[in-house]
């Protein structure tokens, strides 16, 4: 029997992509190693938790006697999702990016070198190339140019497995994507802060000029390009870009939220910018679409639209993360800014 281990199923991209991956292969067991972090939560994953197939371990995994124990006997093929990765978060404190997504990291791929394993994916970012200028889109072979304490600790993370992969011939392959949107997403990023501050009547705090462009890839779409990089004998490159082709200013991904939630303009905040802010990222993503025939085939529109409905009927879900930890995060980062 097949049998995938997942880090992070908790989190955003995690559950979702367990969800699409046991909805369309049933009989996989799946192991998921998660620590429960503030942006986790075992509502994620909803009835998947109690069938059968499903094993559950809450186990850090930069804890490395601890991981040992769960690690499963049987060869396993692994997607690695656990990770820090709120850059704001990551600039008032990058210790905890360091732990998790460099030690922890280190962590996964001693576990692979012990034990036997089909494959590792790891989930990495387009964050790792830095910024992207103004025209043109970065390839897989683009030199690594992080510019925040995120990004430089998930380029430390991607350049450690390409070593072990190198070094102990193990079968590793790294995806890239451009920035994911969809359910579940922790509202401490761009697009569920600015639906449930909308919704919520509170302000949307729109970073320096708001002409920063993103690529926003729908949260589904990516999870169908992660499975079927799972499901591959044999990958051709070590390391796929995925992208959306979906380039947008923040300040139009935050007017179309607006519309979206009939929010007064009043409540458009513009505010300090992030430090270090980069202005682009754009993916070239053709070995990825030509080797294993994947589309994005959620249009914008209907993704934001989709998404957006999803805060406003899960209210209950929104509460639940908007915690004193959060709110304390929220006071730190923002006050100040709103302030000014
Ligand atoms: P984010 O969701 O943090 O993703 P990333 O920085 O990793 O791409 O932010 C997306 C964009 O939105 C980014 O350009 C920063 C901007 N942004 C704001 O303008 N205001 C905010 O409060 C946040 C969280 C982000």
């Amino acid at each position: 029997m097949k049998h995938l281990l997942v880090t992070g199923g908790l989190g955003f991209l995690g559950s979702n992509f367990l969800r699409w991956y046991h909805r369309r292969h049933r009989r996989v067991k799946l192991t998921n190693i998660d620590c429960l972090t503030y942006a986790a939560g075992i509502d994620n994953l909803g009835n998947l938790r109690s069938s059968p197939e499903y094993e559950e371990h809450r186990v850090d995994i930069t804890n490395g006697r601890r991981l040992r124990s769960v690690w499963p006997d049987d060869p396993v093929t692994v997607v690695h999702f656990a990770a820090e990765t709120h850059v704001d978060r990551s600039l008032q404190d990058a210790q905890p990016f360091v732990r998790t997504n460099i030690l922890g990291m280190q962590n996964i791929l001693e576990m692979a070198r012990r034990n036997p394993v089909r494959r590792v994916i790891i989930i990495s970012t387009d964050e790792v190339y830095g910024a992207t200028p103004a025209r043109g889109k970065f390839r897989e072979d683009q030199p690594l140019a992080p510019t925040n304490p995120y990004a430089a600790s998930k380029a430390g993370g991607d350049l450690l497995a390409l070593a072990y992969r190198q070094t102990y011939n193990l079968p590793i392959n790294i995806l890239r994507s451009v920035n994911v949107y969809g359910p579940r997403q922790y509202p401490e990023k761009f697009i569920p802060l600015f639906i449930t501050n909308a919704l919520n009547g509170r302000e949307l705090p729109l970073y320096g000029d708001g002409n920063q462009q993103r690529d926003w890839l729908w949260v589904e779409d990516f999870c169908e390009a992660v499975r079927r990089l799972v499901n591959a004998p044999q990958p051709e490159h070590p390391i796929y870009n995925i992208s959306a082709g979906n380039q947008q200013r923040n300040r139009d991904v935050a007017k179309t939220i607006m519309r979206l939630t009939d929010c007064s303009p009043g409540q458009l905040r513009p505010v300090a910018d992030r430090p270090g802010h980069d202005r682009r990222y754009a993916l070239n993503d053709r070995h990825f679409r030509k080797e294993f025939s994947w589309r994005p085939k959620t249009p914008w529109p209907d993704g934001i639209r989709k998404v957006t409905a999803w805060y406003r009927a899960n209210a209950a879900w929104v509460k639940k993360r908007q915690r004193q930890s959060y709110r304390s995060y929220y006071r730190k980062q923002y006050h100040w800014r709103f302030d000014e």
